[in-house]
């Protein structure tokens, strides 16, 4: 395993990348209401990406056939975008997506509700992207990886909430997914320690029901295996000589 340290040429590309996908994901989370399709967001993205002289780093990865990731309700992460899927009142969604700017790469993801939502719905999601913003606070020089893993699970499981495992964060740079791979549940030891420079995807997947997934028959869409809810947040987050800074936060 190798963490690439960013160099402070790199985290400036890192940046913009980073601020330019997070300005997409703005103009998709005002799009989503009841009666759009999930292929008029995966579009919209695309389209959005390029007009700002991006390349979306999500189509044709290991033959992925879209620019956003759209998975709604059960659907945990990488829904495939269908021009036959609309969204309904009441509907959780997750997008993903991610950008390259001169060769450096974002990765984000929100979950947001479809009109008006049950509470426990709005409860999933809350505590989903509060699971980030807990992991985070370990994300500083002198900590381990691990500890980022441990402080989600701790947050999150007196829920009752499931923690997905089979999918996890990562690093990120030249590379939509560079090493280390960041667990969102408690690991045995404390993992590679944190320095300035690393820049990392952090993207906790939470399922109201057990930690289960499956995959469809499509190979890409990752369900519940209970069919419960599936809430996901993620942002590319640089290593500082103090706080983390979050780089996919529109300022
Ligand atoms: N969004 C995933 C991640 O956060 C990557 C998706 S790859 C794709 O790491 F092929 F599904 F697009
Ligand atoms: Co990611």
């Amino acid at each position: 395993m190798s963490v690439s340290i960013k160099s402070p040429a790199e985290i400036t590309l890192m940046r913009e990348s980073c601020r330019l996908i997070s300005e997409v994901f703005a103009e998709l989370e005002k799009m989503v209401e009841p009666g759009i399709t999930t292929k008029d967001i995966d579009r919209e993205g695309e389209r959005l990406i390029r007009e700002k002289g991006c390349i979306p780093n999500f189509l044709n990865y290991n033959g992925y056939p879209a620019s956003i990731c759209v998975s709604v309700n059960d659907e945990v992460v990488h829904g495939i975008p269908n021009k036959h899927r609309k969204l309904k009142e009441g509907d959780i969604v997750s997008l993903d997506g991610g950008l390259i700017y001169r060769g450096y790469h974002s990765d984000m993801a929100r979950t947001v509700p479809v009109g008006y939502i049950a509470s426990d719905a709005r409860k999933l999601i809350d505590v989903t992207k509060q699971a980030f913003f807990e992991g985070i606070k370990m994300a500083k020089p002198g900590n381990h990886l691990y500890d980022i893993s441990e402080a989600i699970d701790d947050y999150v499981t007196p829920f009752g909430y499931g923690i997905v495992k089979d999918l996890v964060g990562h690093g990120i740079g030249t590379r939509l997914h560079e090493d280390p791979q960041i667990p969102n549940f408690k690991q045995k030891k404390r993992g590679i320690r944190l320095e300035p420079g690393m820049t990392l995807a952090i993207e906790p997947m939470i399922n109201m029901g057990g930690w289960e997934v499956v995959w469809l028959d499509d190979d890409w869409t990752v369900v519940t295996q209970d069919g419960s809810l599936s809430a996901h947040y993620e942002n590319t987050i640089l290593i500082t000589e103090g706080d983390p800074e979050i780089l996919t936060l529109k300022m």
